[in-house]
């Protein structure tokens, strides 16, 4: 027997059993006669005792013990003079008898401590060494837990888990597409899911009635803190529903997981915001709502003809940051280049200051009068100690995200964007379509299956751009953890949204003729919703990013840096595959 416990288990209790021990060694101290070495294994750490005076073989072989060393012992439990209150083996130790070495290590390329001495890059290199951390192992035995509680929940419901193919068609519209060259079929390509969700909907047509499966997806586009290039999803689908059914389940789901993995209780319905309003309130689709800071629109206030910047404006907005008057020259400089990163892309920053004595100091003073910049403060509701911070620009839409930029910094800056406080919320009623500059057309905002809302039908012929669709996002904290719709389960009316699309009638046969042509045979109305496993997982842990709850995650510029990949492949495999590479 290669163990009797783990290395978390013993406690006071075990004191004078014989036990047999296996891990890894995390610390060896040698303190005069006596040596202690800390042994690790995925449940936690027991000390281990070698004392020179009764084993002095035994003391020099623990000494030439060198960190992550893979060692069995047989020993005594012991109850320890020193208790360590911070570990839950820290009443005992082990006063060992027998040390068998079952594998040697070298020295570790940073330490498999909490607090790493090793850089972002070479602990994705050794991400082995690096799972083997306690702060990453426990991010990987929460995603766990909820994959278990997520399955239990749906499952009770009557959700079966249905597995769908990862070699599936390439298809327009969404993000760019991973493709796979097909050998047998020679100039032919697969292309990986970047979701199952037309798989789905043909489960429903299939009669399925209620779908689950926790699901890889992968897309090909830029990435971000909340993006991998394969990324996992909870991905749902119910037949015979409305918005309301599926928001009821899903919502109901989303209580259950604080519940049962965060302790959190969520009584209140989550709030719902309507896309326009969260777009005004809050320049995002994912508004953080853990403080306020809302927009107040500003043009009937500061647009009167006497500041040009604001005169040529067609949207002015502004935030008021709680007691940021005292704000240096240096900080206020800070916050002016902030918003004008490229990323961002703000022209400037205009702020005003609400003295102790309540008067106004702003960097427009000499546009503005006194009274002017009283009724600022008045719409504004600011009280002595705000500072409020203003962004103008021709473009109401980008205005508004870049005030959204602003005010999430000056939460930040705040210390308002707690990781232990939740706030949840659902947008609801997006639009249909969006306008794409590149493509010069419009685009499905969710996806080309997703239902208009009843009422707007009528206006697919006359604007269809001011069609809001029967979609619902659910944010968290400001990222969106999970999004669906009500889908097109009549085929005229899916015709006629490739056809809003810009999809030639024998092109949409092409691309998705197997969905149109199930729809004729009978599909019940149906509607889903996918969760970002990935996304809940993070914000449960308080992580910074995704990749941390990933075991073998992709870097920013998606590469796999331990296993060096992606590669190039053999002039062989090429040919077997008809493939020319030709990188300039
Ligand atoms: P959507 O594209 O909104 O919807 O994706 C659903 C959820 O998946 C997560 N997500 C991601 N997580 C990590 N990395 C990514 N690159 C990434 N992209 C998306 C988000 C998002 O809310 N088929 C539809 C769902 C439906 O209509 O039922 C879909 O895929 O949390």
């Amino acid at each position: 027997m290669y163990r009797t416990h783990t290395c978390g288990e013993l406690r006071i209790e075990n004191v004078g059993q014989s036990v047999t021990l296996a891990g890894w060694v995390q610390r060896v101290r040698k303190m005069g006669g006596m040596t202690f070495v800390d042994l690790r294994d995925r449940y936690g750490i027991t000390q281990l005792v070698f004392n020179s005076e009764t084993n002095q073989e035994l003391n020099d072989r623990a000494n030439k013990l060198g960190r992550e060393f893979v060692i069995q012992i047989v020993g005594t439990v012991n109850e320890r003079y020193s208790k360590n209150a911070n570990m839950p083996t820290g009443d005992i130790e082990i006063i060992v008898e027998e040390l068998n070495l079952l594998n040697a290590s070298e020295v570790p390329p940073f330490t498999i401590e909490d607090q790493s001495d090793g850089g972002d890059d070479i602990r994705m290199k050794y991400r082995y060494l690096d799972l083997r951390r306690a702060c990453v192992r426990k991010n990987l035995e929460l995603r766990h837990k909820m994959c278990i509680e997520v399955r239990n929940y749906l499952s009770n419901l009557g959700f079966l888990e249905v597995e769908t193919p990862m070699l599936i068609g390439s298809t327009p519209e969404g993000a760019r597409d991973f493709v796979v060259p097909s050998r047998m079929n020679p100039g032919q390509f697969y292309a990986l899911p970047q979701s199952p969700q037309t798989l789905k909907q043909l489960l429903m047509v299939a009669g399925f009635d209620r779908y689950f499966q926790i699901v890889k997806c992968f897309r090909d586009e830029d990435l971000r803190a909340d993006r991998q290039p394969e990324f996992t999803q909870i991905d749902c689908e119910m037949s015979f529903v409305t918005q309301e059914d599926i928001i009821q389940t899903f919502e109901g789901m989303a209580k259950h997981l604080f519940k049962t993995l965060r302790g959190v209780e969520l009584n209140e319905p989550f709030l719902r915001l309507p896309w326009a309003e969260a777009m005004r309130r809050f320049g995002s689709d994912k508004p953080d709502m853990r403080f306020g800071m809302e927009f107040v629109e500003l043009m009937d206030t500061l647009k009167c003809g006497i500041f040009p910047v604001f005169d040529n404006a067609t949207y002015i907005g502004g935030i008021c940051a709680p007691g940021c008057a005292v704000y240096t020259r240096k900080q206020l400089d800070q916050l002016t280049d902030f918003v004008k990163r490229p990323q961002i892309g703000a022209k400037g920053l205009v702020y005003a200051r609400v003295q102790e004595d309540g008067s106004v100091k702003s960097s427009v003073d000499k546009f503005y009068n006194p009274e002017q910049l009283e009724a600022l403060k008045q719409k504004m509701e600011a009280k002595p100690g705000d500072l409020i911070l203003i962004l103008s620009g021709d473009d109401a839409m980008k205005t508004r995200k870049q005030l959204c930029e602003l005010r999430l910094e000056m939460g930040e800056r705040l210390g308002l964007r707690d990781k232990n406080k939740f706030a949840l919320l659902w947008v609801t009623e997006f639009p249909m379509f969006e306008w794409s500059d590149e493509e010069q057309r419009l685009m499905a905002m969710h996806h080309p299956f997703t239902h208009p809302m009843d009422e707007d039908i009528a206006l697919l012929d006359t604007d269809p751009a001011a069609v809001r669709a029967d979609a619902y996002d659910m944010v968290c904290n400001g990222i969106e953890v999970g999004g669906g719709s009500i889908r097109i389960h009549d085929p005229k009316l899916q015709e006629k949204m490739f056809e809003i699309l810009g999809f030639t009638p024998e092109r949409a046969q092409e691309q998705f003729g197997f969905l149109m042509n199930a729809f004729k045979y009978g599909a019940p109305p149906h509607g889903g919703l996918a969760y970002g496993l990935d996304r809940w997982v993070s914000i449960f842990a308080g992580l910074d990013s995704i990749r941390d709850c990933i075991a073998f995650p992709k870097n920013n510029s998606g590469r796999d840096v331990m296993l060096d990949a992606p590669a190039a492949i053999d002039q062989k495999q090429l040919d077997e595959l008809f493939l020319k590479v030709d990188v300039k």
